[in-house]
Protein backbone atom coordinates (compact mmCIF):
# COMPACT_ATOMS: atom_id res chain seq x y z
CA UNK A 1 0.00 0.00 0.00
CA UNK A 2 2.69 2.16 0.91
CA UNK A 3 4.60 1.81 -2.35
CA UNK A 4 1.38 2.34 -4.47
CA UNK A 5 0.83 5.75 -2.32
CA UNK A 6 4.64 6.66 -2.82
CA UNK A 7 4.08 6.47 -6.31
CA UNK A 8 1.04 8.82 -5.91
CA UNK A 9 3.05 11.20 -4.18
CA UNK A 10 5.85 10.50 -7.42
CA UNK A 11 3.05 11.36 -9.71
CA UNK A 12 2.43 14.49 -7.96
CA UNK A 13 5.89 15.59 -7.25
CA UNK A 14 6.10 14.95 -10.92
CA UNK A 15 3.94 17.51 -11.88
CA UNK A 16 5.56 20.43 -10.58
CA UNK A 17 9.63 19.06 -11.37
CA UNK A 18 10.51 16.92 -9.26
CA UNK A 19 12.41 13.72 -10.31
CA UNK A 20 13.39 10.81 -8.34
CA UNK A 21 16.98 9.73 -6.75
CA UNK A 22 17.77 6.77 -5.05
CA UNK A 23 21.06 8.81 -3.52
CA UNK A 24 20.25 10.90 -0.08
CA UNK A 25 22.93 13.23 -0.58
CA UNK A 26 21.96 14.39 -3.95
CA UNK A 27 18.33 14.77 -2.94
CA UNK A 28 16.88 18.18 -2.39
CA UNK A 29 13.27 16.78 -0.48
CA UNK A 30 13.19 13.30 1.29
CA UNK A 31 9.94 12.14 2.44
CA UNK A 32 9.62 9.26 4.78
CA UNK A 33 6.56 7.31 3.83
CA UNK A 34 5.40 5.60 7.10
CA UNK A 35 3.35 2.44 8.63
CA UNK A 36 1.86 2.79 12.45
CA UNK A 37 0.43 -0.96 11.99
CA UNK A 38 2.71 -1.74 14.88
CA UNK A 39 5.16 -0.11 17.08
CA UNK A 40 7.95 -1.48 15.75
CA UNK A 41 7.76 -0.02 11.94
CA UNK A 42 7.02 3.19 14.12
CA UNK A 43 10.24 2.91 15.86
CA UNK A 44 12.31 2.11 12.65
CA UNK A 45 10.69 5.65 11.20
CA UNK A 46 11.72 7.41 14.22
CA UNK A 47 15.34 5.77 13.85
CA UNK A 48 15.65 6.66 10.19
CA UNK A 49 14.39 10.30 11.40
CA UNK A 50 17.39 10.53 13.52
CA UNK A 51 19.89 9.55 11.15
CA UNK A 52 17.79 12.09 8.62
CA UNK A 53 18.87 14.64 11.91
CA UNK A 54 22.93 14.18 11.20
CA UNK A 55 21.99 14.64 7.27
CA UNK A 56 20.47 17.71 7.63
CA UNK A 57 23.11 19.21 9.65
CA UNK A 58 25.44 18.67 6.64
CA UNK A 59 23.12 19.80 4.13
CA UNK A 60 20.96 22.23 5.69
CA UNK A 61 19.05 22.90 2.65
CA UNK A 62 17.45 19.92 2.36
CA UNK A 63 13.47 19.50 3.03
CA UNK A 64 12.26 16.72 4.98
CA UNK A 65 8.38 15.40 5.13
CA UNK A 66 7.22 12.56 7.16
CA UNK A 67 4.43 11.16 5.19
CA UNK A 68 1.39 8.26 5.87
CA UNK A 69 -0.36 7.16 8.95
CA UNK A 70 2.61 7.95 11.34
CA UNK A 71 2.08 11.51 10.08
CA UNK A 72 -2.02 11.18 10.86
CA UNK A 73 -0.79 9.57 14.46
CA UNK A 74 1.82 11.53 15.40
CA UNK A 75 1.34 14.91 13.88
CA UNK A 76 2.13 17.22 16.35
CA UNK A 77 4.58 15.06 18.73
CA UNK A 78 6.52 14.90 15.23
CA UNK A 79 6.45 18.53 14.78
CA UNK A 80 7.18 20.09 18.27
CA UNK A 81 9.96 17.49 19.33
CA UNK A 82 11.61 17.03 16.24
CA UNK A 83 12.73 19.69 14.22
CA UNK A 84 14.00 17.72 11.65
CA UNK A 85 10.57 17.63 9.78
CA UNK A 86 9.82 20.42 7.74
CA UNK A 87 6.48 19.21 7.00
CA UNK A 88 3.86 16.14 7.82
CA UNK A 89 1.08 14.95 5.80
CA UNK A 90 -1.11 12.12 6.40
CA UNK A 91 -2.68 9.80 3.40
CA UNK A 92 -5.03 11.66 2.00
CA UNK A 93 -3.47 14.99 2.02
CA UNK A 94 -0.46 13.98 -0.96
CA UNK A 95 -2.22 16.43 -3.00
CA UNK A 96 -0.90 19.58 -1.12
CA UNK A 97 2.42 18.64 -1.01
CA UNK A 98 3.58 21.06 -3.81
CA UNK A 99 2.18 24.16 -1.52
CA UNK A 100 3.74 22.74 1.69
CA UNK A 101 6.85 22.44 -0.08
CA UNK A 102 6.80 26.10 -1.11
CA UNK A 103 5.56 27.20 2.25
CA UNK A 104 8.63 25.13 3.82
CA UNK A 105 11.21 26.85 1.02
CA UNK A 106 9.94 30.14 2.20
CA UNK A 107 10.63 29.00 6.05
CA UNK A 108 7.17 27.96 7.10
CA UNK A 109 6.71 24.47 8.56
CA UNK A 110 3.17 22.54 7.68
CA UNK A 111 1.00 20.10 8.80
CA UNK A 112 -1.70 18.68 6.49
CA UNK A 113 -3.46 15.42 8.11
CA UNK A 114 -7.39 15.47 7.26
CA UNK A 115 -8.82 12.49 6.73
CA UNK A 116 -11.63 12.26 3.93
CA UNK A 117 -14.63 10.57 2.78
CA UNK A 118 -13.80 10.63 -0.97
CA UNK A 119 -10.07 10.75 -1.51
CA UNK A 120 -8.88 8.33 -3.74
CA UNK A 121 -7.09 9.95 -5.93
CA UNK A 122 -8.79 8.44 -9.03
CA UNK A 123 -7.34 11.19 -11.40
CA UNK A 124 -3.51 10.64 -10.55
CA UNK A 125 -1.51 8.22 -12.67
CA UNK A 126 0.63 6.72 -10.10
CA UNK A 127 4.71 7.20 -11.49
CA UNK A 128 5.64 3.57 -11.54
CA UNK A 129 8.91 2.57 -12.57
CA UNK A 130 9.26 0.46 -15.56
CA UNK A 131 8.68 -3.01 -14.58
CA UNK A 132 6.17 -5.95 -15.27
CA UNK A 133 4.17 -5.77 -11.97
CA UNK A 134 2.22 -3.21 -11.04
CA UNK A 135 0.10 -2.58 -7.47
CA UNK A 136 -3.41 -0.43 -7.96
CA UNK A 137 -4.92 0.87 -5.30
CA UNK A 138 -9.01 -0.10 -5.73
CA UNK A 139 -10.51 1.25 -2.47
CA UNK A 140 -8.95 2.84 0.49
CA UNK A 141 -9.74 2.85 4.82
CA UNK A 142 -11.29 0.38 6.33
CA UNK A 143 -14.79 0.16 8.05
CA UNK A 144 -14.49 -3.00 10.02
CA UNK A 145 -12.29 -1.81 13.58
CA UNK A 146 -11.03 -4.63 14.76
CA UNK A 147 -9.81 -4.02 18.17
CA UNK A 148 -6.19 -3.99 17.60
CA UNK A 149 -5.77 -1.98 14.81
CA UNK A 150 -5.12 1.46 14.09
CA UNK A 151 -5.66 1.74 10.28
CA UNK A 152 -9.87 3.16 10.34
CA UNK A 153 -7.72 5.87 12.58
CA UNK A 154 -5.17 6.56 10.52
CA UNK A 155 -6.45 5.73 7.20
CA UNK A 156 -10.05 6.85 7.87
CA UNK A 157 -13.61 5.47 6.40
CA UNK A 158 -13.96 3.06 3.54
CA UNK A 159 -14.25 4.39 -0.34
CA UNK A 160 -13.97 2.79 -3.36
CA UNK A 161 -12.85 3.97 -6.83
CA UNK A 162 -15.00 3.88 -10.07
CA UNK A 163 -15.01 0.11 -11.61
CA UNK A 164 -14.34 1.91 -14.86
CA UNK A 165 -11.47 4.25 -13.57
CA UNK A 166 -9.54 0.95 -12.40
CA UNK A 167 -10.19 -0.93 -15.62
CA UNK A 168 -8.86 1.73 -18.04
CA UNK A 169 -5.38 1.87 -15.59
CA UNK A 170 -5.51 -1.74 -15.87
CA UNK A 171 -5.62 -1.56 -19.58
CA UNK A 172 -2.75 1.17 -19.76
CA UNK A 173 -0.50 -0.84 -17.96
CA UNK A 174 -1.45 -4.22 -20.36
CA UNK A 175 -0.35 -1.74 -23.27
CA UNK A 176 2.75 -0.66 -21.37
CA UNK A 177 3.61 -4.50 -21.49
CA UNK A 178 2.95 -5.11 -17.24
CA UNK A 179 2.30 -8.72 -17.04
CA UNK A 180 0.60 -8.31 -13.41
CA UNK A 181 -1.81 -6.08 -11.47
CA UNK A 182 -2.65 -6.58 -7.77
CA UNK A 183 -5.59 -4.88 -6.65
CA UNK A 184 -4.83 -3.35 -3.85
CA UNK A 185 -7.31 -2.49 -0.60
CA UNK A 186 -7.01 -2.56 3.26
CA UNK A 187 -9.99 -4.10 3.02
CA UNK A 188 -10.16 -4.97 -0.55
CA UNK A 189 -12.68 -7.62 -0.84
CA UNK A 190 -15.67 -4.88 0.71
CA UNK A 191 -15.19 -2.93 -2.27
CA UNK A 192 -17.98 -1.39 -3.74
CA UNK A 193 -18.74 2.20 -6.11
CA UNK A 194 -22.11 1.97 -5.90
CA UNK A 195 -23.19 0.05 -8.63
CA UNK A 196 -20.20 -2.80 -8.83
CA UNK A 197 -18.73 -4.88 -5.77
CA UNK A 198 -15.49 -7.11 -5.68
CA UNK A 199 -16.51 -9.42 -7.35
CA UNK A 200 -17.42 -7.52 -10.90
CA UNK A 201 -13.86 -5.24 -10.30
CA UNK A 202 -12.35 -8.31 -10.92
CA UNK A 203 -14.01 -10.35 -13.47
CA UNK A 204 -13.70 -7.57 -15.72
CA UNK A 205 -9.96 -6.48 -14.67
CA UNK A 206 -9.20 -10.16 -15.37
CA UNK A 207 -10.76 -9.45 -19.04
CA UNK A 208 -8.81 -6.46 -19.86
CA UNK A 209 -6.18 -9.19 -20.81
CA UNK A 210 -6.12 -12.61 -20.52
CA UNK A 211 -1.89 -13.27 -20.77
CA UNK A 212 -2.11 -10.68 -17.12
CA UNK A 213 -1.85 -11.79 -13.94
CA UNK A 214 -4.65 -10.49 -11.32
CA UNK A 215 -3.86 -10.61 -7.57
CA UNK A 216 -5.15 -8.87 -4.54
CA UNK A 217 -5.37 -7.87 -1.04
CA UNK A 218 -5.99 -8.09 1.59
CA UNK A 219 -9.24 -10.12 2.34
CA UNK A 220 -11.47 -9.87 5.18
CA UNK A 221 -13.26 -13.17 5.52
CA UNK A 222 -16.62 -11.47 6.27
CA UNK A 223 -16.42 -10.45 2.90
CA UNK A 224 -15.41 -12.86 0.95
CA UNK A 225 -18.34 -13.94 -1.36
CA UNK A 226 -19.37 -16.90 -3.23
CA UNK A 227 -19.51 -14.97 -5.77
CA UNK A 228 -16.00 -13.46 -5.52
CA UNK A 229 -15.05 -17.48 -5.35
CA UNK A 230 -16.79 -17.90 -8.37
CA UNK A 231 -15.44 -15.67 -10.52
CA UNK A 232 -11.66 -16.30 -9.18
CA UNK A 233 -12.71 -19.94 -10.33
CA UNK A 234 -13.71 -18.92 -13.69
CA UNK A 235 -10.68 -17.06 -15.03
CA UNK A 236 -7.25 -18.96 -15.40
CA UNK A 237 -5.28 -15.48 -15.10
CA UNK A 238 -7.01 -14.95 -11.56
CA UNK A 239 -3.90 -16.40 -9.55
CA UNK A 240 -5.10 -19.14 -7.26
CA UNK A 241 -3.75 -17.51 -4.41
CA UNK A 242 -5.77 -15.62 -0.95
CA UNK A 243 -4.59 -14.05 1.69
CA UNK A 244 -7.16 -14.29 4.12
CA UNK A 245 -6.01 -13.20 7.59
CA UNK A 246 -7.11 -15.76 10.75
CA UNK A 247 -5.19 -14.05 13.38
CA UNK A 248 -6.10 -16.56 15.78
CA UNK A 249 -8.15 -19.66 16.43
CA UNK A 250 -10.01 -19.05 19.60
CA UNK A 251 -13.54 -17.97 18.88
CA UNK A 252 -13.16 -16.37 22.51
CA UNK A 253 -10.07 -14.12 20.96
CA UNK A 254 -12.38 -13.72 17.74
CA UNK A 255 -14.68 -12.04 19.40
CA UNK A 256 -12.78 -9.67 21.34
CA UNK A 257 -10.67 -8.79 18.08
CA UNK A 258 -14.11 -7.69 16.82
CA UNK A 259 -13.32 -10.29 13.83
CA UNK A 260 -17.01 -11.11 12.97
CA UNK A 261 -16.30 -14.26 12.06
CA UNK A 262 -16.12 -17.77 14.10
CA UNK A 263 -13.54 -20.49 13.78
CA UNK A 264 -16.03 -22.58 12.23
CA UNK A 265 -16.93 -20.19 9.83
CA UNK A 266 -13.58 -19.51 8.75
CA UNK A 267 -12.71 -23.18 8.71
CA UNK A 268 -15.79 -24.19 6.13
CA UNK A 269 -15.26 -20.83 3.87
CA UNK A 270 -11.87 -22.62 3.23
CA UNK A 271 -13.47 -25.54 2.22
CA UNK A 272 -15.88 -24.04 -0.10
CA UNK A 273 -12.58 -22.18 -1.74
CA UNK A 274 -10.78 -25.18 -2.16
CA UNK A 275 -13.94 -27.55 -3.21
CA UNK A 276 -14.05 -24.35 -6.27
CA UNK A 277 -10.62 -24.13 -6.79
CA UNK A 278 -8.34 -27.26 -5.78
CA UNK A 279 -4.69 -26.37 -5.50
CA UNK A 280 -5.41 -23.03 -4.42
CA UNK A 281 -2.87 -21.54 -1.84
CA UNK A 282 -3.39 -19.69 1.40
CA UNK A 283 -1.46 -17.38 3.62
CA UNK A 284 -2.83 -15.65 6.70
CA UNK A 285 -1.81 -13.10 9.47
CA UNK A 286 -1.36 -14.40 12.89
CA UNK A 287 -1.62 -12.07 16.32
CA UNK A 288 0.22 -13.77 19.30
CA UNK A 289 -0.47 -12.65 22.62
CA UNK A 290 -3.39 -10.17 22.05
CA UNK A 291 -4.89 -9.21 25.60
CA UNK A 292 -6.32 -12.08 27.68
CA UNK A 293 -5.18 -14.32 25.59
CA UNK A 294 -4.63 -17.96 27.63
CA UNK A 295 -2.37 -20.96 26.80
CA UNK A 296 -4.98 -22.64 25.50
CA UNK A 297 -6.88 -19.99 23.25
CA UNK A 298 -2.94 -20.10 21.64
CA UNK A 299 -2.89 -23.88 21.52
CA UNK A 300 -6.69 -23.36 19.39
CA UNK A 301 -4.14 -21.32 17.02
CA UNK A 302 -1.15 -23.53 16.50
CA UNK A 303 -4.34 -26.03 15.74
CA UNK A 304 -5.59 -24.25 13.42
CA UNK A 305 -2.24 -23.89 11.85
CA UNK A 306 -1.83 -27.67 11.95
CA UNK A 307 -5.11 -28.14 10.13
CA UNK A 308 -5.32 -25.80 7.54
CA UNK A 309 -1.43 -25.78 6.53
CA UNK A 310 -1.64 -22.36 5.08
CA UNK A 311 1.53 -22.24 2.13
CA UNK A 312 3.01 -19.18 4.05
CA UNK A 313 2.07 -16.75 6.83
CA UNK A 314 2.92 -13.23 8.44
CA UNK A 315 2.91 -13.49 12.35
CA UNK A 316 3.26 -10.98 15.00
CA UNK A 317 3.51 -9.92 18.45
CA UNK A 318 0.55 -8.37 19.72
CA UNK A 319 1.74 -4.50 19.69
CA UNK A 320 -0.97 -2.47 21.50
CA UNK A 321 -1.97 0.94 20.25
CA UNK A 322 -3.08 3.82 21.45
CA UNK A 323 -6.84 5.07 21.36
CA UNK A 324 -8.15 1.18 19.56
CA UNK A 325 -10.43 -0.54 22.10
CA UNK A 326 -7.69 -3.26 22.56
CA UNK A 327 -5.46 -0.12 23.82
CA UNK A 328 -8.01 -0.16 26.89
CA UNK A 329 -8.41 -4.05 27.73
CA UNK A 330 -4.79 -4.13 28.69
CA UNK A 331 -1.90 -5.14 27.53
CA UNK A 332 -1.73 -8.49 30.14
CA UNK A 333 0.19 -11.12 28.42
CA UNK A 334 4.16 -11.02 29.83
CA UNK A 335 6.84 -10.15 26.83
CA UNK A 336 7.91 -13.50 27.37
CA UNK A 337 5.16 -15.31 26.89
CA UNK A 338 4.42 -13.79 23.73
CA UNK A 339 7.53 -14.15 22.40
CA UNK A 340 7.53 -17.66 23.41
CA UNK A 341 3.79 -18.15 21.70
CA UNK A 342 5.24 -16.16 18.62
CA UNK A 343 8.30 -18.26 17.97
CA UNK A 344 6.24 -21.60 18.67
CA UNK A 345 4.27 -20.04 16.05
CA UNK A 346 6.57 -18.98 13.64
CA UNK A 347 8.31 -22.88 14.04
CA UNK A 348 5.17 -24.76 13.15
CA UNK A 349 4.19 -22.41 10.21
CA UNK A 350 8.23 -22.73 9.18
CA UNK A 351 8.08 -26.44 9.15
CA UNK A 352 4.47 -26.48 7.19
CA UNK A 353 5.73 -24.22 4.14
CA UNK A 354 8.65 -26.38 3.78
CA UNK A 355 6.99 -29.52 4.05
CA UNK A 356 4.02 -27.90 1.27
CA UNK A 357 6.79 -26.87 -1.00
CA UNK A 358 9.00 -30.20 -0.75
CA UNK A 359 5.86 -31.91 -2.25
CA UNK A 360 6.48 -29.65 -5.75
CA UNK A 361 10.44 -31.18 -5.87
CA UNK A 362 10.22 -32.76 -9.42
CA UNK A 363 7.11 -30.99 -10.84
CA UNK A 364 7.37 -28.62 -13.48
CA UNK A 365 5.38 -24.96 -12.47
CA UNK A 366 5.08 -22.35 -14.58
CA UNK A 367 6.30 -18.75 -12.92
CA UNK A 368 5.96 -15.38 -14.79
CA UNK A 369 9.42 -14.37 -14.80
CA UNK A 370 9.81 -11.15 -12.63
CA UNK A 371 13.36 -10.11 -12.63
CA UNK A 372 16.91 -10.61 -12.10
CA UNK A 373 17.49 -12.40 -9.19
CA UNK A 374 19.55 -10.44 -6.41
CA UNK A 375 21.71 -13.10 -5.35
CA UNK A 376 23.10 -14.45 -8.61
CA UNK A 377 23.31 -12.46 -11.92
CA UNK A 378 23.35 -15.68 -13.55
CA UNK A 379 19.49 -16.50 -11.89
CA UNK A 380 16.38 -15.31 -12.50
CA UNK A 381 13.55 -14.92 -10.49
CA UNK A 382 10.09 -15.80 -10.93
CA UNK A 383 6.79 -16.55 -9.36
CA UNK A 384 4.26 -19.19 -9.81
CA UNK A 385 0.36 -18.45 -9.86
CA UNK A 386 0.25 -19.56 -5.74
CA UNK A 387 2.49 -16.91 -4.99
CA UNK A 388 5.47 -18.99 -4.71
CA UNK A 389 9.21 -17.08 -5.37
CA UNK A 390 11.18 -19.41 -7.61
CA UNK A 391 14.75 -19.00 -8.49
CA UNK A 392 16.67 -20.83 -11.61
CA UNK A 393 19.72 -19.96 -13.98
CA UNK A 394 18.42 -17.52 -16.85
CA UNK A 395 19.22 -19.51 -20.07
CA UNK A 396 17.09 -18.04 -23.06
CA UNK A 397 14.50 -16.66 -20.90
CA UNK A 398 13.78 -12.92 -20.74
CA UNK A 399 12.04 -10.77 -17.61
CA UNK A 400 7.89 -10.73 -18.70
CA UNK A 401 7.87 -14.06 -20.05
CA UNK A 402 6.03 -17.15 -18.37
CA UNK A 403 8.23 -20.33 -18.66
CA UNK A 404 7.78 -23.67 -17.01
CA UNK A 405 10.09 -24.62 -14.27
CA UNK A 406 11.25 -27.95 -13.00
CA UNK A 407 11.56 -28.02 -9.01
CA UNK A 408 14.87 -29.17 -7.83
CA UNK A 409 14.83 -28.17 -4.15
CA UNK A 410 13.01 -26.55 -2.40
CA UNK A 411 13.11 -24.43 1.20
CA UNK A 412 10.16 -22.82 3.48
CA UNK A 413 10.45 -19.83 1.51
CA UNK A 414 11.36 -20.29 -2.35
CA UNK A 415 11.85 -22.84 -5.35
CA UNK A 416 14.71 -23.79 -6.61
CA UNK A 417 14.85 -25.32 -10.64
CA UNK A 418 15.82 -25.40 -14.37
CA UNK A 419 14.27 -24.24 -17.24
CA UNK A 420 11.93 -26.38 -18.80
CA UNK A 421 13.38 -26.11 -22.79
CA UNK A 422 10.62 -24.42 -25.15
CA UNK A 423 7.73 -23.81 -23.06
CA UNK A 424 6.87 -20.12 -23.23
CA UNK A 425 3.41 -18.00 -23.38
CA UNK A 426 2.87 -14.38 -23.24
CA UNK A 427 5.55 -11.75 -24.64
CA UNK A 428 8.05 -9.97 -22.75
CA UNK A 429 8.92 -6.44 -21.98
CA UNK A 430 12.06 -4.70 -23.13
N1 LIG B 1 -0.47 -5.78 16.81
C1 LIG B 1 0.01 -6.82 16.11
N2 LIG B 1 -0.33 -7.08 14.83
C2 LIG B 1 -1.21 -6.23 14.26
N3 LIG B 1 -1.74 -6.21 13.03
C3 LIG B 1 -2.55 -5.14 12.92
N4 LIG B 1 -2.56 -4.46 14.07
C4 LIG B 1 -1.73 -5.11 14.92
C5 LIG B 1 -1.34 -4.91 16.25
N5 LIG B 1 -1.82 -3.89 16.96
C6 LIG B 1 -1.47 -7.25 12.04
C7 LIG B 1 -2.75 -8.04 11.70
C8 LIG B 1 -3.09 -7.52 10.33
C9 LIG B 1 -1.73 -7.19 9.75
C10 LIG B 1 -1.71 -6.25 8.61
O1 LIG B 1 -1.04 -6.64 10.84
O2 LIG B 1 -2.43 -9.41 11.66
O3 LIG B 1 -3.81 -8.46 9.55
FE1 LIG C 1 -7.34 -3.32 10.44
FE2 LIG C 1 -7.71 -5.17 8.50
FE3 LIG C 1 -9.30 -5.13 10.70
FE4 LIG C 1 -9.50 -3.17 8.86
S1 LIG C 1 -9.96 -5.38 8.57
S2 LIG C 1 -9.47 -2.90 11.08
S3 LIG C 1 -7.36 -2.94 8.23
S4 LIG C 1 -7.06 -5.58 10.61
Amino acid sequence: MNVADTEVVLSIMDGVGYTMTDKADQADLIFVNTCSVRDNAELRVKQRLSELKMHKRNNPDVLIGVLGCMAERLRTELMDKNNVVDMVVGPDEYRKLPKLVEDAYAGQRGIAVKLSRVENYDDITPLRTEGISAWISVMRGCDKFCTFCVVPFTRGRERSRSLKSVVEEVRKLSERGFKEVTLLGQNVNSYHDGENDFADLLRCVAEVDSTMRVRYMTSHPQDMSGKLIETMAAHDNICKYIHLPVQSGSNRILKLMNRTYTIEHYLTLMEEIKYAMPGVSFSTDIIAGFPTETDDDHRLTLEVLKNVRYDGAYMFKYSPRENTKAWDMGDDVAEEKKVERLSEIINIQGEISAEINQLLIGQEVEVLIERDSSRSADDLLGRTDTNKKTLFPREDARVGEYRKVKIERTNAQTLFGKLVCGASFGSSVN
